[in-house]
């Protein structure tokens, strides 16, 4: 039935549904059951993609929108989980009190592409990578029960990252990609992008740190990295509002030194991916032609928003650099005390009770707080925690605004905070207890005691007047198009499928 929205996480699901006998197993795959884009209770009731009031007729075909209340998570070992041993922190936050670097900020959805195909065109020895997932531009990712596409279309991929890393393979860059293990099979005949990838010598291993990377990531040469907000999907690059920096300079040594650490105790316990077809010598042909690839790079949305140009800023300013889980939530916390009059706060969600805590208590003691959310929320468990923060704050006077929603499924997934007009932070995580966990730093696998989703991710904080201004403009430019933000009630409007495959392809 949820079969209409065609994503591979779906057809999972369903195989459990189908295959199951115990009620016991139906429920725990219902509660991981990602194909519910909205649960309708409450006197209201799935119609398709949206919900109505249970006295209305539905004239739509059976979608995405789930009867019910959404389940509580997590209620079993999220599938991406991976992780066999404790993990400990080890890391800790590289803090320099004058850093001699150049920031290029950059954001979704007109500058994510450009910058980083470029960031990729300029390696010449090393490039390592973490992308959380890959969600194909040419449905090369998807599928059910496995997931591929020809070879030919494969070679075609319209995700330009995709080629610009294949022109850097075959100039010789030694390349790492470290990503999560969705247990993705290629079908017989058929070739995925990481199977493309690893053909051409790009080593792909699948993370086993903690319960999930987190982590939108890229370094370079041991020069240059980029940390930002930005998945690898099309929504993402094109349709979100997502922000990061790339980073270079005078002293980046440490910088690399510091990332390199976390890189390598990564990789060090990733499993190799492994491409489980054989291709004819003529798809191979194809597969290592090492013909430089043009692709195109599309321009954004024809929208009004700011959208600043990334140029690099050169700063001498204190700088700080730090990773989860290792003693982020600390670093966050002793960064969040040090506020005296003013907090800017652009976030997808905070769904952290000591987090939305702070925040009361901040504006209780008459600091300045603007903060602008996503209108929306991927993942009804979560759209609930955010709320009932939002709804706690606002009780309290703190106005909370939401963002403007462009279209339907856009998210304002961009994770970024201005302390006192020039500390700026950005962050791969949100405000979520998975990105900033704290407790006592031993984080164990599933099914051992202490048992808590983890994921990594990197924060960056700058305190330098120049690079805040530029996070400063992309937040006070939506909040001037945006409204107060409401409890979200249920949206009449459809759901665009293809805007809902590509979410479906990002779970979790
Ligand atoms: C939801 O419940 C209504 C009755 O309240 C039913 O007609 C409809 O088919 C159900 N939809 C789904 C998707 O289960
Ligand atoms: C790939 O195969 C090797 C050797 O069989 C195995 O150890 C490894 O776990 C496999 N990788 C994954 C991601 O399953
Ligand atoms: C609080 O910050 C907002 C956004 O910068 C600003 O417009 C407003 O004037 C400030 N309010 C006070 C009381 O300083
Ligand atoms: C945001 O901008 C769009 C496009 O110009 C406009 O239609 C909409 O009304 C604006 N929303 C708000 C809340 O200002
Ligand atoms: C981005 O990717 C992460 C990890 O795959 C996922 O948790 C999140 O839902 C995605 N979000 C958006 C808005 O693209």
């Amino acid at each position: 039935m949820m079969l209409v929205v065609g994503g591979k996480k779906v057809a999972v699901v369903l195989a459990v549904i189908v295959a199951a006998a115990a009620a016991v197993t139906v429920m725990a795959a219902a509660a991981a059951d990602p194909s519910c884009c909205k649960y309708c209770s409450d006197g209201s009731k799935a119609c398709g993609d949206s919900c109505i009031s249970d006295s209305n007729t539905c004239h739509q075909p059976p979608g995405c929108a789930c009867n019910g209340t959404a389940p509580p998570s997590p209620p079993s070992d999220p599938s991406y989980d991976h992780q066999t041993k404790t993990y400990h922190a080890q890391f800790k936050p590289l803090e320099l009190s004058s850093a001699d670097l150049t920031i290029t900020p950059f954001f979704s959805p007109d500058h994510s592409v450009d910058t980083i195909v470029d960031f990729i065109s300029k390696a010449s020895k090393t490039l390592d990578i973490i992308t959380p997932s890959f969600s194909s531009w040419s449905h090369c990712s998807s599928g059910s029960p496995c997931v591929g596409c020809k070879v030919s279309t494969c070679s075609g991929e319209k995700f330009p990252v995709f080629q610009a890393i294949l022109n850097a393979a075959h100039r010789g860059v030694s390349i790492r990609i470290i990503t999560n293990d969705f247990g993705d099979v290629t079908c017989e005949g058929k070739i995925a992008p990481f199977d493309f990838l690893s053909l051409n010598g790009v080593k792909v291993g699948m993370y086993t740190s903690t319960t999930f990377t987190h982590s939108k990531f890229m370094m370079r040469d041991g020069n240059a990295a980029s940390i930002s907000s930005v998945n690898w999907s099309r929504s993402s690059y094109m349709k979100n509002r997502e922000a990061g920096a790339n980073i270079e300079g005078k002293d980046m040594a440490l910088v690399i030194d510091f990332l390199t650490a976390v890189y390598e105790r990564d990789w060090e316990a990733t499993r190799p991916y492994n491409v489980t077809n054989s291709y004819s010598a003529s798809d191979m042909a194809i597969i290592t032609n090492p013909a430089h690839r043009d692709f195109d790079i599309p321009s954004g949305p024809d929208r009004p928003y700011v959208s600043p140009k990334p140029k690099p800023i050169p700063i001498n300013a204190p700088f700080k650099l730090w990773t989860s889980p290792d003693f982020s939530y600390k670093a966050l916390m002793s960064d969040l005390q040090a506020v005296k009059h003013s907090f800017k706060l652009y976030i997808y969600q905070v769904t952290d009770d000591r987090l939305c805590d702070w925040l009361l208590d901040a504006h209780k003691r008459g600091v300045n707080i603007t903060m602008l959310v996503s209108s929306e929320i991927y993942g009804s468990g979560d759209q609930q925690k955010a709320s009932e923060c939002f709804e706690k704050l606002q009780a309290k006077g703190l106005v909370i605004h939401r963002a403007w929603q462009f279209g339907f499924y856009m998210y304002n997934h961009q994770k970024f905070w201005i302390a006192d007009g020039t500390r700026v932070s950005f962050s791969t995580g949100n405000w979520s207890p998975s990105d900033f966990p704290g407790g006592d730093g031993a984080y164990p696998p599933y099914g051992e005691p202490g048992w808590q989703s983890v994921n990594r991710d990197f924060n960056v904080r700058i305190d330098d007047p120049a690079v805040a201004k530029v996070f400063d403009d992309v937040i006070m430019g939506d909040w001037s198009n945006s409204t107060t933000w409401h409890p979200p009630h249920h949206h009449a409007g459809a759901v665009s499928m293809t805007n809902l495959f590509d979410t479906i392809e990002q779970l979790p």
